[in-house]
């Protein structure tokens, strides 16, 4: 990757095979990295992860943690042990979880992943929230979770386009915000509740795109992956 592109493509697929061609044919195209979440780590195990970061790109891990602290300090240690870049676990698991996450990493060096908290899943809204017994709105929640991240040495924080601006407002530039639900115009927003297009979110002041079925699902994902990254270039250009 030469690019200084904010785009992690998820290839969200059980094929090793598939998933390794998309990846490849990816390879030379705009984007900043890859990631993989539960339906590869499922499919493919450690050895399927290890094949994706042989590749050379930065690898992005979002199983998203959710256990007892001891639990998922050894998980994510052995997260560590796969290469990779960065790594998902939730901000619901509370405070002595994410402590326990960030001192499993702590003496890794520059083998360090960043530690990222998700906070509210962009497949949920309002209402959702309502029926899992929380009575606040998405951003209240996601704020209080980012105030969560902040004091338990999370690097950054999974969080939807539309909650970045109350994020940055609140706690400045001291979380890396990565953010998914991002939906170029015209492209279907599928299970994707709480949208934005890739300029808007990088104008909203997003450090990371994750971008899925947007790319992986076009007829041509490199044609795909171009056509963000100009789109993005744009809003950046725009915005300096
Ligand atoms: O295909 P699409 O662009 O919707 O993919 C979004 C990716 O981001 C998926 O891999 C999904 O698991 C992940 N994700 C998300 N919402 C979160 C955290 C991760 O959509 N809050």
């Amino acid at each position: 990757m030469t690019t200084n592109s904010p785009v992690f493509c998820a290839i969200d697929r059980a094929d090793l095979s598939g998933a390794l061609l998309l990846a490849r044919s990816l390879h030379t195209s705009p984007i900043g990295g890859l990631k993989v979440g539960l339906e590869f780590m499922t499919a493919n195990g450690p050895s399927g992860v290890r094949s994706i970061v042989d590749l050379g790109l930065p690898v992005f891990l979002d199983l998203k943690f959710h256990d007892i602290p001891n639990t998922v300090a050894g998980a994510v240690r052995a997260a560590a042990d796969l290469g990779v870049t960065m790594l998902t676990l939730h901000l619901q698991g509370g405070p002595a979880m994410l402590w326990a996450a960030a001192d499993a990493v702590k003496d890794l060096g520059p083998r360090r992943p960043l530690l990222l908290g998700v906070s509210v899943l962009t497949s949920m809204d309002d209402k959702d929230l309502t029926t899992i017994g929380v009575e606040s709105t998405t951003e209240a929640q996601v704020l209080r979770l980012a105030g969560l991240a902040r004091k338990t040495g999370m690097d950054g924080m999974i969080c939807s386009p539309r909650e970045i601006a109350p994020i940055r407002e609140a706690f400045g530039q001291s979380l890396k915000l990565v953010v998914p639900g991002i939906r170029p115009a015209g492209s279907a927003a599928g299970d994707q509740k709480r949208t934005m297009t890739p300029g808007e979110a990088v104008k909203a002041g997003a450090d990371y795109l994750v971008i899925g079925r947007p790319i992986t699902g076009a007829g041509s994902p490199r044609a795909a992956a171009h056509a963000i990254h100009e789109e993005i270039d744009a809003a950046r250009l725009a915005a300096a």
